[in-house]
């Protein structure tokens, strides 16, 4: 590596050396005589630190990602007994139903209306109405943080009851616009998913509560979840296990 400078700096050549200095701090050793070179060489090496900058930024999102599922896979794990059937509606990219597939040790199956996963799981396409299981065939049914994406909430939680046996449960997460930053955040979050599936309907517990019920869903337990769990989307937020006996 050679730093060499041939005549003294001029006004020119000060910028040049720092960034000469900066190419051969990286390994690369451009030719001082040349501007041109030393620009080329400018050039690529700033490409080079984006691109490295690029790909560990896609990195860490995904650590986050993965990382969240896996999280949210402990503390479902904890309400549904090992080997039990698992629905995740609108399983997104399929990390929750990947981690908890191995903490139960049994497939998820995850439905939603977009055309695939990312995660290996047993994916199935759904059209939105209709869920492609068979009736009160699982054990257990995921909404995390669906529920408000649902154009008709009712039709959702018909399909719920129906593949569910009785007594199933039913995991719900959802966001709560509770004071003017939550708003604000749901706010956002609304604009970059109308395009996608329609508006969303934030609703506050008191009528989550009163939907459940009034869908014939016991409530077994519920509690707030705090803004930080995720620092990308601070929202206050719920946790609800529901039960559903049938009628008779
Ligand atoms: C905020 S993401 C949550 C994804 C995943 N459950 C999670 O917690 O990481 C909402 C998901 O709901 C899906 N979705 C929107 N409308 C739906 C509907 N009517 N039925 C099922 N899923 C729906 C979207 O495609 C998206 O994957």
């Amino acid at each position: 590596m050679s730093l060499e400078v041939s005549r003294e700096p001029t006004n020119l050549m000060t910028p040049m050396l720092s960034s000469a200095i900066a190419l051969s701090s990286i390994g690369l050793s451009p030719d001082l005589s040349d501007p041109t070179e030393i620009w080329i060489q400018t050039q690529r090496s700033g490409r080079g630190l984006m691109a490295g900058l690029r790909r560990r930024l896609k990195r860490e999102r995904r650590r986050r990602k993965v990382g969240r599922a896996y999280d949210m896979a402990l503390e479902i794990a904890r309400m549904v007994p090992k080997g039990s059937e698992v629905l995740d509606v609108g399983c997104g990219n399929g990390f929750i139903a990947h981690h908890l597939s191995a903490l139960l040790q049994r497939p998820v199956v995850g439905i939603d209306v977009t055309p695939t996963t990312e995660a290996s799981i047993d994916y199935r396409p759904y059209d939105g109405v209709h869920f492609p299981m068979a009736d009160k065939s699982v054990d257990a049914v995921l909404l995390c943080y669906v529920l408000h994406h649902a154009q008709d909430v009712q039709a959702v939680l018909n399909e719920v009851q129906r593949v569910l046996h009785d007594g199933g449960r039913v995991i719900v997460y959802e966001d709560m616009p509770q004071t003017w930053w939550d708003r604000g955040v749901c706010a956002i979050h609304n604009r970059q998913w109308r395009e996608r599936t329609g508006p969303c309907f934030f609703r506050s517990p008191a009528q989550w509560q009163s939907l459940f019920r009034s869908q014939r869903f016991e409530i077994i337990s519920e509690r707030p979840l705090s803004r930080s769990r995720n620092l990308t989307h601070p929202v206050a937020r719920r946790f609800f296990v529901l039960t559903h006996r049938r009628a008779g």
